[in-house]
């Protein structure tokens, strides 16, 4: 097995020092060690231990000439197969809540598709702030892993909560964790979707009415969300067109966020080609005629408006009978029913060239629609499979699975 590469970014606090053990007991582990250190890192250990420790030269400059042509933020991303920060600040903190990309740092951060595991390390105040607890919440949605902190005696007296860094032996173990969870499988042959280009819709579209006003319906995105994430994990590229959903970007998926059908017919066309389109959006089948540039006035001088109505493309329909080459050589489509599932979904495999045709009721008493669960049946060429009643997320990893073992089967590899 290949050696395992970490990329450890040492923050600004007094829990720096606890760094050169991590370093030291990860390399007896077997992990290569590269270190990136702020600015502030630099106050509380000298880049010169830490190279000593780590046998590797520390990185300390986003905009170092000869450092950038080497071996810029991009490439450090691209040859870890984790990052670690340690001690994560509060400002650190903040900076990747954020996105900034003002120090090397937070710019390998920022371009990285990798997982990230964070040791955070304050004063306990500054842990218990609602800013910092806001950010915390939302790296977490974004996929962050978390270590500690811990709760005990500070460095400054008298001081006691949580705020003290996860030792070095507990973030080695988060480490070893975090590797059988999902490392493993991410380096190595079992990356069946490496080097494919995996292209999903999402979410509702929005329609407009005037500029305020929007035609939507009740999708929420998550079936489509779940999908991307299920294909990134397999090692595929994931674009992600979504329409409006306010739903975290799964960690490693590039996302196009569009409005209407129309913008996102552009949008997939421009993305193509893929090895798979799997179309869950709902877009809406309708627009308004000539949409109002001006806000439409309620007033006794104007008269109740009316909507007239003309047909959207057909996304999946226009990329399923799209000629070869531009075709994905998998497309799927999702139906949503409310009556007669089976039949419907069976037909519009065909009047949309489909190969899969994902189908599930969402009369309002399944709940399915805006929901966790799913319960789908798979029509194609084959036949019809029914898949028991699962949280979305279980239906994700199962189709993608079919996905990768159909890819595998019928087009040669990536
Ligand atoms: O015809 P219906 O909307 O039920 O078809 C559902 C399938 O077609 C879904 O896969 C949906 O994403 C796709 N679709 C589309 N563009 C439309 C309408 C539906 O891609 N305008």
């Amino acid at each position: 097995m290949r050696e395992r590469r970490l990329l450890l970014i040492i923050g600004g606090g007094i829990a720096a020092y606890k760094c050169l053990e991590l370093i030291r007991r990860a390399r007896e582990r077997g992990f290569s060690v590269r270190t990136v250190m702020t600015k502030a890192a630099q106050a509380f250990v000298t880049p010169l231990s830490v190279s000593a420790i780590s046998n590797e030269r520390v990185l300390t400059e986003l905009f170092d000439v000869d450092e950038e042509r080497e071996i810029g933020h991009i490439r450090l991303s691209r040859e870890a197969d984790l990052i670690v920060v340690a001690p994560a600040t509060a400002d650190l903190m903040a900076k990747m809540a954020g996105g900034h990309a003002d120090d090397l740092a937070t710019a390998v951060l920022l371009a990285t598709d990798k997982p990230v595991l964070i040791a955070p390390a304050m004063n306990p105040r500054m842990w218990q702030h609602a800013a910092t607890q806001r950010n915390a919440a939302t790296l977490e949605a974004d996929g962050i892993h978390f270590i500690g902190p811990n709760a005990g005696e500070m460095a400054e007296r008298n001081e006691a909560g949580p705020g003290r860094m996860a030792e070095p032996h507990e973030i080695l173990a988060a480490i070893e964790r975090l590797w059988g969870d999902e490392i493993a499988n991410h380096i190595g042959a079992t990356q069946p979707l490496a080097g494919r280009h995996v292209l999903i819709t999402a979410g509702p579209t929005h329609e407009p009415i005037d500029p305020v006003r929007y035609i939507a319906n009740r999708s929420s995105g998550k079936q489509g969300y779940a999908l991307a994430a299920a294909a990134r994990a397999l090692g595929a590229r994931v674009t992600l067109i979504s329409g409006p959903t306010g739903l975290p970007i799964p960690h490693g998926v590039f996302v196009s966020h569009v409005e209407s059908a129309r913008e996102m017919l552009a949008t997939v066309e421009a993305a193509l080609p893929a090895d798979v389109g799997i179309f869950t959006a709902a877009v809406a089948d309708w627009r308004v005629a000539d949409a109002s540039n001006q806000k439409i006035k309620k007033d006794a001088k104007h008269a109740t408006p009316t909507l007239s109505l003309v047909e959207n493309p057909d996304i999946l329909k226009t990329v399923g009978q799209a000629k070869a080459g531009r075709r994905p050589p998998l497309v799927v489509g999702f139906a949503a029913e409310t009556d007669n599932v089976l039949e419907n979904a069976k037909k519009k495999r065909k009047s949309k060239g489909a190969d899969w045709i994902v189908a599930n009721d969402v009369s309002p008493a399944t709940g399915i629609m805006g929901g966790d669960r799913n319960a789908v049946h798979i029509v194609s060429a084959e036949g019809v499979e029914s898949w028991p009643d699962m949280d979305k997320g279980d239906v994700a990893r199962q189709l993608m699975d079919r996905v990768a073992a159909w890819l595998a089967e019928n087009t040669g590899e990536a």
